[in-house]
């Protein structure tokens, strides 16, 4: 087992090694999740804070199950109602809650960085939760734990990823992770929700889903993420669902055996029609809610056996 890192900061510092390593540890947390008795002493007497700057309804309630599972004493911070509030910077809040010997500090913050910073000031294990537009990293390795479930491999796949790409940090993490598990990875958005210089990263790029999901093995819808817009991006939410909107006509374009995916919350009838979300024989969304979980305990395992290595030892 290669994997050194202090903290899960983003896709970015992970080489394949080490995303097959936790995804391979990860599916064996799949299986404890499915007993009767869902229980790990791996984490027994560590300290995890959760600390959500941002509202989060399944990201944070995925951590706190899986610290909880793993035997680790949970604590999630009430970030609205904290310190935060009353001026005091982040760094700060970061420096009282390290003096208290946490463990894993699990971070969702709106601004991209915010977590790297954070890092850089305490002595434990950081894990981003999601920092602004710039990455959601165990959001990209459950997607890719589904996505090697569903097809039985996570290379030479084509998987196109629709919607508004512009404002989504699940798409940046994941295009990080598929381009480097060597995967061909396709971008469809109406031009306003594609960001600038996105042909830079080895993807393709389409205005219209016929062309862009033309044998697609994986289809990811994004949210339209309306309170990170500042008005003008698309002409209506009728227009949008009617170009852009995954319904079975559009879903006929992809590979017959294609899945469809979304790290939720759902826009039911803006990004996708219901009845496709709901179809167990395509949608995989229920699974990737399970698929949570087990990477996120899969990650909190793998960065406290390197708590106690040497300093030097442990890069990012
Ligand atoms: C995503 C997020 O917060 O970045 N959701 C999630 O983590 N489940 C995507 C979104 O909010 O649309």
């Amino acid at each position: 087992m290669t994997f050194r890192h202090r903290h899960l900061l983003g896709i970015e510092h992970l080489p394949p090694q080490d995303i097959t390593t936790i995804l391979d540890l990860a599916d064996s947390y799949v299986d404890l999740n499915r007993r009767d008795v869902k229980h790990s002493d791996t984490l027994a007497g560590l300290t995890q804070i959760n600390m959500f700057f941002e509202n989060s309804t399944r990201t944070q309630a995925s951590f706190e199950i899986a610290g909880k599972r793993l035997g680790a004493d949970v604590m999630n911070m009430a970030m609205q109602t904290a310190s935060l509030k009353k001026g005091e910077t982040l760094i700060d809040t970061a420096l009282t809650l390290n003096a208290m010997h946490p463990d894993l500090l699990v971070v969702r913050h709106p601004q991209s960085g915010a977590v790297n910073l954070l890092a850089e000031k305490v002595n434990c294990a950081v894990l981003n939760a999601g920092d602004g537009l710039h990455e959601h990293p165990t959001q990209a390795l459950l997607d890719a734990l589904t996505i090697r479930r569903a097809k039985g491999r996570l290379h030479r796949l084509t998987v196109a990823i629709c919607g508004d790409i512009a404002h989504s940090r699940v798409a940046r993490s994941n295009i990080l992770l598929l381009g480097r598990m060597e995967n061909r990875v396709r971008l469809i958005g109406p031009p306003t929700l594609i960001p600038a210089g996105a042909t830079e990263w080895g993807v393709e790029v389409y205005d219209d889903m016929a062309r862009g999901l033309a044998g697609a093995d994986v289809v990811m819808m994004l949210r339209l993420q309306k309170e990170r817009m500042d008005g003008g991006f698309i002409p209506s939410e009728r227009e949008y669902f009617h170009r852009f909107g995954l319904d079975p006509a559009k879903l006929g374009f992809a590979a017959e055996d294609a899945i469809v995916m979304h790290p939720g919350p759902m826009n039911r009838g803006v990004e996708i029609d219901g009845t496709i979300a709901d179809d167990i024989n395509r949608s995989v969304i229920q699974e990737q809610v399970e698929m949570g979980v087990a990477v996120r305990m899969a990650a909190m395992d793998l960065l406290a056996r390197n708590r106690a290595a040497k300093p030097g030892g442990v890069y990012v």
